[in-house]
């Protein structure tokens, strides 16, 4: 009866609008979430801010673990996890019986696609195009929603310069404004204009913060970072998607300064809701308030309890602590009812306004799942995003893209990539990345696939030569491999990590190729023509390759289209036109390694320099540069142009520059503009990334690219803490990568 009459009261209202800013209802949702408020005892409070694991640990039998039984006492506000679409109607019509009703929200890791696999977010971000990124998480919403999915932890905005971190496949790379931009397109995807419209979901940006910064590149390490970084390289990205209206975020499992970041009350309470102004619900990582014990900043879970609700953070990612902490946490008066109540409005208002009072099943519809669920144009987006993703690094001679008339006719399609769907668990299956269930090896296009239809059609005859499956090689694959090689007259060969190389846990020591690999190059036929395409999922040391083939394509872990989407561009249907959102190293000993470093009191001009900021055995310089990526066109830049070369505070600064497409094939480049600050109060980035276009440009084409800087966009976090311009010199740089670049100065008065 009690379920019946909230209904009514809460269906006569409506809940529409998002949790932030551009909201049309906010006031009618706190409205409703205070009459909800008053009616909840303390432990249907508690009970709200419980997150509890759905049937990825149970199976399919929600009864295990008693789940139904949490549910319909009302101690779960969350499920996360949970796969089984039946199940999770039974799940929500349990949680309508409960004391008061209040429906569950579904909770999900929508990673780079829900069932229809996208490139992950590392490639995705090779793209540099915010379109392309907006429309992959509008379908990975759309699917996520229809499959009875309310909330996504994604995006992940951790800037990270160390690939031996397994999780910079998660992210969008190194630099904090091109993070920044990746951030807005992915909640604009995710949310789309209203959270309450059912085929859109709550983000949840994640992990806050400084988790990509741990030491040693190892997962879940310390990490020690000076106040002025933080809000330099780590906070802009999270400030963008909270400005961008994000839902939810997700706390990171690091100490900051010895900080546990779930209890961090300067990041929670004063940054990011004191200083930024948002309003929503942000959720512990896996179990990582009950890590603030193992960390030694709680006694126990009384004390993690405390700890973490102080600091600002609301909703209990599985450990429990608040179910067996909190009461006693505010019976001793080491928290306030009002903090409590204060969590638990932010639970609700996500869950009024993601339309769940109004209708608790209005994303387990089954006729909107079978109709929304990989549909032809999602794979036909995952095409074009697995295409527009890849970055060729290297193209001597011009080999690609393949030439019906030219030379090479018959074609070797070699290695443990070329058509591997051997292993059935998705964890280990190469093309997909790391972290969703659904992932289904069987829907995967491999490139032997595809480039036998694709290029047979075009008069080339290709054999495939898999070799080195599961990570072993033995004398006969090395033999199978030259012979292939030898009968042809061009060999691609397919190489790179595996699917169990990446993601969390997943960190290594060495970015070399796998020994086993590098041997296939040695026993290729010298001077045989050879492409090498790298499945990877983080900046990788292949020398050799370097050194042996004539061109390199970075194809990341590139989704279910994965074959296609090389056909398109080694065939030339697609130009490539990805740039690497990190920087590419020589070795793993120059690590950490990042464009945007300071320039030392002794920068090293060559290899070699002594008493310089260098290495004995190689240069310090990276492999391939940050921004850096290939065209089968070439584009030229004009000389810098700008209307004055000096400005007063407050006055915007106008740059342009004209790129002209040289070549004979249309193309997109990627436009980059940097500044340096030559007179600042402290010692600046040798270049920062503040400004890219990505354009289109006919043969023959030349466009006039316009950039505008704010005083903003040269301001940084002093000795004082206060973000702010100094006058003086500032150099401007454009150019194609953040290497190669056109220069001009200018003075802020
Ligand atoms: C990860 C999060 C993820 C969560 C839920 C954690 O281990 O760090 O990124 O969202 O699990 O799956």
């Amino acid at each position: 009866m009690k379920n019946i009459i909230l209904s009514c009261i809460v269906c006569s209202l409506s809940a529409v609008g998002m949790l932030n800013g551009q909201n049309t209802s906010v006031q009618n949702i706190d409205t409703r979430v205070e009459a909800l408020l008053a009616k909840m005892s303390l432990d249907d409070k508690i009970g709200q801010l419980n997150q509890v694991v759905g049937d990825i640990s149970t199976g399919t039998d929600v009864s295990k673990d008693d789940l139904l039984k949490q549910v319909r006492a009302g101690q779960v506000g969350s499920i996360l996890s949970h796969t089984n679409f039946e199940n999770k109607i039974t799940l929500q019509k349990t949680a309508l019986k409960s004391n008061l009703g209040i429906p569950l929200v579904f909770g999900f890791d929508v990673i780079h696609g829900y069932k229809t696999i996208f490139p992950i977010p590392l490639a995705q971000a090779a793209s540099w195009d915010m379109d392309l990124i907006e429309r992959i998480e509008r379908v990975a919403a759309a699917e996520a929603a229809a499959d009875g999915q309310n909330w996504t932890f994604s995006p992940m905005v951790d800037i990270s310069y160390d690939p031996r971190w397994g999780r910079v496949m998660e992210g969008a790379g190194e630099d904090p404004f091109l993070g920044s931009r990746v951030a807005e397109a992915r909640v604009r995807g995710i949310q789309g204009k209203d959270l309450s419209d059912p085929t859109t979901i709550a983000a949840c940006v994640k992990h806050f913060a400084a988790y990509g910064f741990a030491e040693g590149g190892r997962d879940y390490n310390s990490v020690d970072i000076s106040e002025q970084k933080l809000r330099e390289m780590v906070l802009p990205p999270f400030e963008a998607a909270a400005k961008a209206g994000a839902a939810t975020f997700m706390n990171s499992f690091n100490t900051i300064n010895g900080v546990p970041a779930s209890m961090d009350k300067h990041l929670i309470t004063d940054i990011l809701r004191g200083e930024w102004g948002w309003k929503g619900m942000i959720v512990s990582d896996w179990a990582s308030f009950g890590e603030t014990i193992t960390h030694g900043a709680a006694e126990d879970e009384v004390d993690a309890a405390t700890k973490c609700l102080s600091a600002g953070s609301d909703m209990d990612m599985v450990s429990g602590v608040f179910q067996k902490g909190l009461r006693k946490a505010l019976e001793k008066g080491r928290v306030t009812q009002a903090q409590i109540d204060e969590a638990v409005r932010r639970v609700l208002r996500l869950k009024f306004a993601l339309g769940l009072f109004d209708d608790p099943f209005r994303y387990l519809d089954s006729k909107r799942r079978a109709a929304t669920l990989e549909k032809p144009e999602h794979r036909e987006l995952a095409r074009e995003a697995a295409a527009k993703s890849m970055v060729l690094l290297q193209n001597d001679g011009g080999l690609l893209p393949l030439n019906p008339s030219g030379p090479f006719r018959r074609i070797a399609l070699i290695g443990p990539f070329a058509d591997s769907r051997t292993n059935k668990d998705y964890m280990s299956f190469w093309t997909l990345g790391v972290g969703n269930p659904y992932y289904d090896s069987t829907k995967v296009v491999t490139p032997a696939q595809a480039l036998k239809t694709e290029l047979e059609k075009k008069g080339f005859l290709l054999t495939v030569t898999e070799v080195c499956l599961n990570a072993t090689c033995t004398e006969k694959d090395y033999s199978l491999a030259r012979d292939a090689a030898r009968d042809a007259d061009l060999v691609i060969l397919c190489l790179g990590e595996n699917g169990l190389d990446c993601g969390e846990s997943r960190c290594v020591s060495t970015l070399e190729l796998r020994k086993e690999q590098e041997k296939i190059l040695k026993y290729l036929p010298s001077g045989k023509p050879t492409v090498m395409v790298l499945f990877n999922s983080r900046p990788m040391d292949f020398k050799l390759a370097a050194e042996k083939a004539q061109s390199i394509l970075v194809a990341w872990q590139p989704g279910y289209e994965a074959g296609n989407a090389l056909a398109d561009v080694l065939t030339g249907k697609v130009n490539p036109s990805g740039k690497l959102p990190m920087t590419f190293p020589r070795s793993v000993g120059q690590v950490p390694i990042h464009y945007n470093h300071l320039n030392t009191g002794r920068p090293q001009q060559n290899f070699g320099q002594m008493w310089t900021s260098g290495y004995l055995d190689q240069p310090s310089t990276p492999a391939y540069p940050f921004g850096f990526g290939l065209s089968y066109t070439k584009f030229s830049y004009s000389k810098i142009s700008m209307s004055k070369s000096a400005y007063k505070r407050g006055e915007t600064v106008d740059v342009s520059v004209t790129v002209t497409n040289t070549g004979d094939v249309a193309g997109e480049e990627v436009v980059q503009l940097y500044i340096r600050d030559m007179s600042a109060d402290i010692s600046r980035p040798v270049k920062e990334l503040k400004g890219f276009q990505k354009i289109r440009l006919e043969k023959g084409q030349s466009k006039i690219v316009s950039f505008r800087l704010s005083e903003k966009d040269l301001s940084y976090w002093n000795r004082d803490l206060k973000f702010k311009a100094d006058p003086g010199t500032f150099k401007v740089f454009v150019g194609g990568n953040s290497r190669d670049v056109q220069e001009m100065s200018f003075e802020l008065q």
